[in-house]
């Protein structure tokens, strides 16, 4: 990875991933690219913020030639409530993103790190242990962009050679940029929450266990595997890979170790719920740990007392 792109560059990822890229590689080698949302000031600061439709392949290339990418990390997308509100819309940024992405990639020896997630399951896929190879008929159409995605970097690896690599992430728990219309998003608004106002009103029902994750796991995540020599890997794209599982109940007693007046109620919210209740509860991530050595450093409580310092800092510099 000499000069790396990431698309979706604003987002919940993006805006971790691409400093830990710079740090990494170097701020000139890492381009930042998001579409509508306004850059956050150090994204833009910190080396090159470019505009980019990844609908439309002329403005992948474009980037591409300019800046000789050989590595894509492309993040943009919908997430699944968004996604179940403006199916068409999901369908066009999605999947002819990744398609024009992937193109791009063929025809300039580009690398390409796809995320796809516990969305690309579905209500007959196995909750508890889901295994890396099973069944997968998700019923959203981000779930059906997600499958669709595995199967298509897949395709342009065993057919065209193009470099692809990627994971199943689970729920991300970050603090530095909102997830938007996500249905694990709750996982993140309950600790601004807490923070604030001492109580959160969440939207999934108690018992509702999913797979979550804490930023810093995820970028690392990314990175390492990126960075793993090709001939380890048996799986390349789609690895599950975990750090947790909890239900809301559970997140809130967590948070109460700190807070101890905080305090949540619960108003569900049929559409993500519906959607939570076709999601794994626990993946089996036993491939990503054997063939490019993926092991989280963050659980519940370590990832609450980290959020909590991390928000009440913010909160108290006036940017929460
Ligand atoms: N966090 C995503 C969502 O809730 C799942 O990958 O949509």
């Amino acid at each position: 990875m000499k000069h790396i792109l990431v698309t979706g560059a604003t987002g919940q990822i993006g805006s971790e991933l691409v400093p830990a890229l710079r740090e990494r590689y170097g701020c000139a080698q890492v381009i930042a690219a998001g579409h509508k949302t306004k850059p956050q000031p150090g994204l833009a600061e910190s080396g090159t913020y470019t505009t980019l439709d990844v609908t439309q392949i002329e403005s992948i290339e474009a980037v591409v030639k300019q800046y000789q990418i050989d590595t894509i990390f492309h993040l943009a997308a919908l997430l699944s409530a968004k996604a179940e509100e403006k199916p068409q819309l999901a369908w066009k940024v999605n999947m002819t993103g990744l398609y024009n992405v992937l193109e791009v990639s063929r025809k300039n020896e580009c690398a390409v790190f796809f995320p796809s997630s516990i969305g690309a399951f579905g209500p007959d896929t196995p909750r508890d242990n889901t295994p890396q190879d099973t069944l997968q008929h998700p019923n959203t159409m981000y779930g059906v962009c997600k499958v669709s995605g595995e199967l298509l970097c897949n395709y342009y690896y065993t057919r065209f050679g193009v470099d692809t690599r990627g994971v199943r992430y689970p729920g991300l728990i970050s603090y530095d940029t909102l997830p938007g219309g996500g249905t694990t998003d709750y996982a993140v608004e309950i600790f601004y929450r807490a923070i604030k106002e001492k109580k959160y009103n969440c939207f999934l029902k108690q018992g509702t266990y999913l797979d979550m994750m804490y930023m810093p796991d995820a970028v690392r995540a990314a990175i390492q595997l990126m960075e793993t020599d090709a001939s380890r890997l048996k799986h390349r794209n789609a690895f599950n890979i975990t750090a947790m599982s909890f239900a809301p109940e559970e997140l809130a007693a967590s948070i109460q170790k700190f807070i101890p007046d905080f305090f949540m109620q619960y108003t569900v919210d049929p559409v993500r719920q519906a959607i939570a209740d076709s999601w794994p509860c626990h993946m089996d991530d036993r491939a990503a740990r054997e063939e490019w050595g993926w092991e989280p450093r963050y659980n519940l409580e370590s990832m609450t007392q980290d959020m909590i310092d991390r928000l009440t800092v913010k909160l108290n510099s006036g940017r929460l």
